[in-house]
């Protein structure tokens, strides 16, 4: 028996690291899942073709990508139950050079995106009796990062966007949580992490284990958020950063 059988999930963000991972553990565990990233990434090659696997290629920022990602999982799995929103980027620029164009561009996919796919995905969950939402914070989420002020503005608003859909779709038999990573190793970081060793080590020595996380380390407790054993948890950021953001 996997832990989401018979569920059908949407995940955005699905060609690379924590979407990626998170699309294999939910197969794995028994869902059908709609896979969405990018027209130009290479989602095929990653993911394959598979009968529990359905993929999208669309900008999430778009405005017919709601419409089409949900009509996707209708049309193929008949429904939605569970929706990971987790496409993003991470622009880095001092606060002094953060001007409204970047905001509004991280803005759009970072918050958005999810607001508007969310509306989209929920009338369908309700169909079914209830649904999860899982959106992707940060440790950003609550902690400032130098260089990084676009991006936690929108990972905290991801946060508050998180506490509004748990008060709102509660009634609705509907969770609402975030994940907060710490540095993890995916397509955002590969780079920085190979050339800049101050950088590496240190969010490597940041994490009370000495390394800094993996894809998988972030899909499992997505798993747990997804499954019928976290039906009572709502409105919760977790934090899987490796202990990093109690090591003072
Ligand atoms: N890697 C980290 O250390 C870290 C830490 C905290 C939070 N996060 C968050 O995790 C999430 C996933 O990022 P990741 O680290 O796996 O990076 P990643 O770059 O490996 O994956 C992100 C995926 O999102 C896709 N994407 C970007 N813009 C898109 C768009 N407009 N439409 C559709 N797809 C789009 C990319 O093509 C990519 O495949 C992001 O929300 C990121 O902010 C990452």
């Amino acid at each position: 028996m996997g832990r989401l059988d018979g569920k059908i999930a949407i995940i955005t963000g699905a060609a690379s690291g924590i979407g990626l991972a998170t699309v294999r553990r939910f197969v794995a565990e028994g869902a059908r899942v709609v896979a969405v990233d990018l027209p130009t990434s290479d989602i095929d090659e990653e993911l394959g073709a598979q009968d529990a696997v359905h993929i999208i290629k669309i900008d999430v920022t778009t405005p017919e990508a709601p419409e089409t990602i949900v009509q996707a999982a209708v049309e193929r799995f008949r429904g939605i139950d569970i929706l990971f929103n987790n496409a993003g980027a991470a622009p880095t620029a001092p606060l002094e050079d953060t001007d409204v164009e970047l905001l509004r561009r991280i803005m759009a996919l970072n918050v958005e995106a999810i607001l508007r796919l969310t509306q989209r995905a929920v009338p369908e969950m309700r169909k079914r009796g209830g649904g999860r939402i899982i959106n992707t914070g940060s440790i950003t989420s609550f902690y400032a990062v130098p260089d990084c002020a676009a991006y936690a503005i929108s990972k905290h608003a991801v946060a508050s966007l998180t506490k509004s859909m748990c008060i709102e779709y509660g009634a609705d038999n509907i969770t609402a949580n975030y994940i907060c990573p710490g540095a993890i190793v995916t397509g955002m970081t590969r780079e920085v992490v190979e050339e800049n060793t101050e950088f590496r080590d240190f969010w490597a020595r940041k994490s009370v284990f000495g390394r800094w996380g993996e894809p998988d380390d972030i899909a499992g407790p997505v798993v747990f958020l997804a499954s019928d054993d976290a039906r009572f948890v709502t409105g919760h950021g977790l934090v899987i950063d490796g202990g990093a953001t109690q090591n003072l």
